[in-house]
């Protein structure tokens, strides 16, 4: 069952399962949930999600994403639950030594957005140790994509997210993309970022539950492709694969931002025997172009 407050999420994306609309940040919405429904583990991806405006508005973050994730382990603790898949996030290592970055490397997040998500994962840690709690802290990369089938796909508001940002530059026409930092010392002067496919994404979560569900102890996981694409590479593979002209217009870095941002993927391989088998870049555009036509009617 999905449990969402839907304060971002949109009710017709939740295609399966049955629906509760409730808040994590109230213990009555927790409580009568979980007397409501049998529930054996939980995969917690509620969270606000923007790096620049949880530095505007630190207070929100830390209330929604931390204070919000210790309210729901406390109802699970009280009810018994005692198994998580927890949505981390790359931003948990802020700007890296390293890459390919691997788990145990260190973690300096660089915005209160990345700490909200490193904290919570040092709570789960304790809970782990309190009272048995199980939990698997999958670090996401950039999750990217779109279902196959067109059902589902990225709609943020606002938009702060590269391909569909690009995708709605190809689909307006007249309007170009803004790359922030053109001099970076990458081989093309833009971000390097690690692109992952959602459906990866998924998949990773049905493996982390099979794992905790088989015994496994938990822990942390970077999920990403192991690959990186610069920001003008993808432009580029979106104009291929629009058929359609893509402007760009360069502005200044933006504080935080680290040249090259790639996972090593090597223990969610090994460990919960994942593979990225949708992350092409040609995939993941294909698919978030073939969403963002559907969304404005033209597919
Ligand atoms: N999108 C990415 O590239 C990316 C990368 C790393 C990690 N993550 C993490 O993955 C998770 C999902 O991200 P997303 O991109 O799907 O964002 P999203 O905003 O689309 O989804 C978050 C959902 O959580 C809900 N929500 C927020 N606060 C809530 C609360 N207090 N109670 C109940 N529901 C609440 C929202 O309504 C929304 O449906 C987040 O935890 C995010 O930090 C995302």
């Amino acid at each position: 069952m999905v449990f969402d407050s839907l304060v971002k999420g949109r009710r017709e994306n939740l295609r399966w399962g049955e629906f509760y609309q409730g808040s994590t940040g109230n213990r009555g919405d927790l409580a009568d949930c979980l007397a409501r429904f049998r529930i054996d583990a939980v995969m917690h991806f509620a969270a606000f999600i923007e790096v620049g405006e949880s530095v505007a508005d630190p207070a929100a973050y830390y209330l929604n994403n931390v204070a919000g994730s210790l309210q729901l382990m406390q109802a699970m603790a009280q009810g018994g639950i005692r198994r998580m898949v927890y949505s981390s996030s790359a931003a948990v290592y802020g700007s890296p030594l390293r890459v390919p970055i691997d788990e145990e490397h260190p973690l300096t997040p660089l915005s209160p957005y990345g700490w909200s998500k490193q904290m919570v994962e040092t709570m789960l840690a304790d809970f782990g140790t309190a009272w048995g709690l199980r939990s698997m802290a999958l670090r996401y990369f950039n999750a990217a994509g779109a279902a196959a089938s067109g059902e589902i796909g990225e709609q943020h508001t606002p938009e702060s997210h590269l391909i569909p940002r690009i995708l709605e530059a190809a689909l307006a026409g007249d309007r170009p993309v803004t790359v922030y930092g053109t001099n970076y010392p990458t081989p093309d002067g833009t971000c390097i970022r690690d692109y992952i496919h959602v459906t990866d994404l998924a998949r990773a979560h049905v493996l982390a539950l099979e794992y905790l569900l088989d015994g496994g102890p938990g822990g942390a996981f970077n999920l990403g492709q192991g690959q990186g694409a610069s920001v003008m590479e993808v432009v580029r593979k979106a104009a291929e694969i629009t058929g359609r002209p893509i402007a760009v217009e360069p502005a200044a870095r933006r504080p935080g931002d680290p040249p090259v941002l790639v996972a090593s993927n090597e223990k969610a391989r090994r460990e919960l025997g994942w593979m990225p088998e949708h992350s092409s870049l040609d995939n993941i555009v294909a698919t978030a172009w073939k969403w963002h036509r559907k969304m404005k009617g033209l597919a």
